[in-house]
């Protein structure tokens, strides 16, 4: 069932082309929309709802993006803090492609170490490397294990 079949369930307006990225965890959204380099600074037309009901989720996040559609790339990175999330690919109004995130192996200058004595803390810029675990994701150089709080990891 749509989340808004009828009119006074409706929360944010359909797209035309774009990305929608649903059933985020309740919460999630604004770090879903880090992760995408996504601040509203370039003019991007973009809708959030947060905590909205849900049928599959207590509480979800929806991210709507007019005019992008994300690259899979991006997609494996939203696993790591939306492991639920719907991708739908809009094109006329009309939900082209719909799939769901799956956790990558690898997610590669992405995050940032929190080890201060990591080699890709350094100076110099270094590729960061990250293997995703079951529950957090672990520092190729250095073994350093996140579990909580990946997003704010993420590579500025
Ligand atoms: N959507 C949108 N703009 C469109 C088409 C769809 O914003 N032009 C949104 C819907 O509001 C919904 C999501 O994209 O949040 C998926 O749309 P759809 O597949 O039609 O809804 P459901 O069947 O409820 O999806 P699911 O089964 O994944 O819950
Ligand atoms: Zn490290």
């Amino acid at each position: 069932m749509s989340d808004d079949t009828a009119d006074h369930e409706l929360r944010i307006s359909k797209i035309r082309d774009g990305t929608v990225i649903d059933h985020i965890r309740g919460g999630q959204a604004l770090n879903v929309l880090a992760i995408l380099g996504i601040d509203g600074s370039r003019g991007e037309e973009v809708s959030v709802g947060m905590n909205v009901p849900s049928d599959r989720l207590a509480r979800k996040d929806v991210v709507k993006v007019e005019g992008r559609e994300l690259s899979q790339g991006e997609v494996d990175v939203l696993s790591l803090i939306a492991p639920d999330a719907t991708i739908n690919i809009v094109r006329e109004y009309e939900v082209e492609e719909k799939s769901r995130v799956e956790r990558p192996e690898v997610v590669e200058d992405v995050l940032e170490c929190p080890n201060a004595g990591c080699i890709t803390a350094a100076d110099e810029p270094v590729t960061t490397r990250f293997e995703v675990l079951e529950d957090g994701v672990r520092c190729a150089y250095c073994g350093a294990i996140v579990r909580e709080d990946i997003a704010e990891l993420i590579r500025e």
